[in-house]
This record gives structure tokens, C-alpha cells and sequence, in this order.
């Protein structure tokens, strides 16, 4: 049977992505330090995939614990969410983010090495290719990361790519996310981040649920068709299921695969804005203020890539993204707490 040890399990999008493995009949061991998740979630999982996992709270620094974990456990494969994702505080701290995402990374690929554990998925960025000058990105744009946690990113790609050349038997696959959005349509789990949210959607939810009083529009004279920022957000859902399309590609092919997971589709804030005032009943108020440092008017993937090598795409649109995120925020208006 497929054992699977997932790092930064309880996360956002980890948690969404155990429920599948766990669904799917695989076995799932699960190491997070919970910096930025709550022990709560694990009950959750295992209450939605009726199948129990173990849980490790620990950090992927700690080379003593992995090593007892794949001594103990023979797992043959992981998948790698663990890391620290808030842009503006790598740039305030960026010696936490080398460290945590860098330096925690190469303790797990030494601890996988030594225990012949030889598949991995990463959780990579969209974030990578910075601003080539154009808003489609295929997985050929050049790579150059405009902030510390991109940057963390592109280096651990690298660490990965160097990795694959001395050790060929490894199978890889770097997954560029584009926007995670959505939530589990149970509402059981979903996104709560720790303090004022860095992104659009959980904002938008907490003023829906009236934890916050208006959302802030960074941005309303970009050359874009209503004047604000342009992303290509994909339901969470979707990416659990880019993450077992890959896992079985690498089951396959013995090779690194870099794709992409996006819709192909961008919407604008405005559009998030009127999309979640139809899927809640709630009005939305906003006020257009300066554009945020280090935004880009406009990106979204191609997602060819991702279909022709894992047979994946994004199934479900800004309705559902929508009314999933609104169903997890009203039955869980305080996160996990
Ligand atoms: P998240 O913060 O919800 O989940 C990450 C999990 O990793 C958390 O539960 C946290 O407690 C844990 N963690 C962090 N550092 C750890 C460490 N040193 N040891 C053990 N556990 C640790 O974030 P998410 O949105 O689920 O993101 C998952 C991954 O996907 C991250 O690597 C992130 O950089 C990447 N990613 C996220 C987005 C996004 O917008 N959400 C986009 C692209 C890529
Ligand atoms: C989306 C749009 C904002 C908040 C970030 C990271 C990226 C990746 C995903 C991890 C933009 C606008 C936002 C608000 C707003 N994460 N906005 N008011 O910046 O595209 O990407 O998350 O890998 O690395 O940079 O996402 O959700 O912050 O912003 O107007 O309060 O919403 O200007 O146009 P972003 P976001």
C-alpha cells in the first residue's frame, strides 16, 4: 500500500490534500509544527475520509524525528507543504524563511535520501517567475522571484533539480500553484489565517462574516479591464486533486515533472468581490486604495502542461470557490479556535 508522510498536513492546503490520499485508500502519516495550523484539523480529516491518520507535531528541522519517523514507517513517498508562505514578512525576516523553507527542506531530502524514500512532490509558486513582462506563464517563463519567499522557493527547485541529476532513481514533481482559494464543501475545513489575512479571499470572507469592516482594494487604475489586480485562483479542492494525479505520474515515470496548477482563467478583485456577494446574501464594502508594493497588474497559467503530463485540470469555478469558502466561514467564523 502507498504510506505517505505529508509535511505541513494540518495546513490549508494540506489538510484539503490528506482527505484525498486518505479517501483514495492510502496510508498517511502527517508531520506539522503547527505554526501556522491547529491540531483541531486532524479530527476534522479523519470525520470527513472516515479513515485515521498519525499525526506528528514536530518540525521538519528536527533530522532525530524524521529519522525515527521513516525508521519506524516505511513510507515510499512525500509530499512537502511545510513552509512559511507570508510574502511580507520574508522580506522583514528573511533569515526565517532560508531557514524554515531552505534549510528544513534539506534536512527532509537528506532524512528521505537515507531512508530510500525516492518520490516527492513539492509544494512550489507561482510566484517563481516574478514578472517576465506578460501575464501567461508557461512552465517555460524565465524564473526570477521578486521577494524573499518566492526566492525560497525557486532555491529549493534547484535544490530538487541538482537532486534528480546525482540521484536519477528519484521521482519529483514541482507543482506551481497559481491562487488557492475554496474551501472543503463540507465546510468542515477551509483557510483561517493567524491574524489580519495577506490575501483576498479570507479577507473578503471575514467581512462577509462581519470580522472585518471593509476590504481594501490595493489598486483601482491598473490597465486591466475594471482596473484591479488580475489572478488566476484555483479551488483548493482542485489542487488536492492535482497533487494524486501527480503522485501517480511519478508511480509511472521515473522523471522530474514542473507544471503548473491554475485554471487558465483570471477574474479581477472586483470580480471575487461581486461573485462572493452572490454565494453569500452579504454585501461587500470595499474602498480602492494604492496599489500594494510588488503587485503585478496581471498573471494566470498555462495549464496545458499539467493536463498533458498528469491528465489534470481544474474542474470547479469562481461560483463554487465562492460558496465553499462562504459555507466553511459561516460554520467556523472563528477558524479552528
Ligand atoms: P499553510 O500555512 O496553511 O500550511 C503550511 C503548514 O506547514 C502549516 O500547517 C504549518 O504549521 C506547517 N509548517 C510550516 N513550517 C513548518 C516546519 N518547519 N515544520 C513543520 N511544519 C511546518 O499554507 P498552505 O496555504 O497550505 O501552503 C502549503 C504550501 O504551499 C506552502 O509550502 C506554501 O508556500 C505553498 N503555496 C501556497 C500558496 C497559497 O497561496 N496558499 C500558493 C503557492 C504555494
Ligand atoms: C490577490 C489580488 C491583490 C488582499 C500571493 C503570494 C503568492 C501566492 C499566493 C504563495 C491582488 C488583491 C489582496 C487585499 C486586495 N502565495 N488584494 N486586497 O498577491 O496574487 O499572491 O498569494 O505562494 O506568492 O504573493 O494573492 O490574495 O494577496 O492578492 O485588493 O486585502 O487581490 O492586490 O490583486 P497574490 P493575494
Amino acid at each position: 500500500m502507498n504510506k505517505v508522510l505529508v509535511t505541513g498536513g494540518t495546513g490549508y492546503i494540506g489538510s484539503h490534500t490528506v482527505v484525498k490520499l486518505l479517501s483514495a485508500g492510502m496510508e498517511v502519516l502527517v508531520l506539522d509544527n503547527l505554526s501556522n495550523s491547529s491540531k483541531e484539523v486532524v479530527g476534522r480529516i479523519e470525520k470527513l475520509s472516515g479513515k485515521s491518520l498519525q499525526f506528528f507535531e514536530g518540525d521538519i528541522r528536527d533530522r532525530a524525528l524524521l529519522r525515527s519517523i521513516f525508521e519506524r514507517h516505511s513510507c515510499n513517498s512525500v509530499i512537502h507543504f511545510a513552509g512559511l508562505k507570508a510574502v511580507g514578512e520574508s522580506e522583514e525576516q528573511p533569515l526565517k524563511y532560508f531557514d524554515n523553507n531552505v534549510a528544513g527542506s534539506i534536512v527532509l531530502f537528506e532524512e528521505m535520501i537515507r531512508a530510500r524514500i525516492h518520490t516527492l512532490i513539492f509544494s512550489s509558486s507561482a510566484t517563481v517567475y516574478g514578472d517576465p513582462g506578460y501575464a501567461c506563464y508557461q512552465e517555460s517563463t524565465p524564473l526570477s522571484p521578486m521577494n524573499t519567499y518566492g526566492r525560497t522557493k525557486l532555491m529549493v527547485e534547484d535544490i530538487l533539480r541538482d537532486l534528480k541529476k546525482a540521484n536519477p532513481e528519484m521521482q519529483i514533481a514541482l507543482l506551481r500553484y497559481f491562487n488557492p482559494v475554496g474551501a472543503h464543501e463540507s465546510g468542515d475545513i477551509g483557510e483561517h489565517p493567524f491574524g489580519v489575512p495577506n490575501n483576498l479571499m479570507p479577507f473578503i470572507s471575514q467581512v462577509a462574516v462581519g470580522t472585518r469592516e471593509k476590504l481594501m482594494i490595493y489598486g483601482g487604475d491598473y490597465s486591466t479591464p475594471d482596473g484591479t489586480g488580475l489572478r488566476d485562483y484555483i479551488h483548493v479542492e482542485d489542487l488536492g486533486a492535482g497533487h494524486l494525479a501527480a503522485l501517480h505520474s511519478l508511480s509511472e515515470n521515473n522523471s522530474l515533472i514542473t507544471v503548473n496548477l491554475g485554471t487558465g482563467h483570471p477574474y479581477s478583485v472586483l470580480d471575487m468581490v461581486h461573485a462572493f456577494e452572490k454565494a453569500s446574501g452579504k454585501k461587500i464594502p470595499y474602498e480602492i486604495i494604492g496599489r500594494r508594493p510588488g503587485d503585478l497588474p496581471e498573471y494566470y497559467a498555462d495549464p496545458a502542461l499539467a493536463k498533458k503530463v498528469l491528465g489534470w485540470e481544474a474542474k470547479l469555478g469562481i461560483d463554487r470557490m465562492c460558496a465553499d469558502t462562504w459555507r466553511w466561514q459561516q460554520q467556523n467564523p472563528q477558524g479552528y479556535s
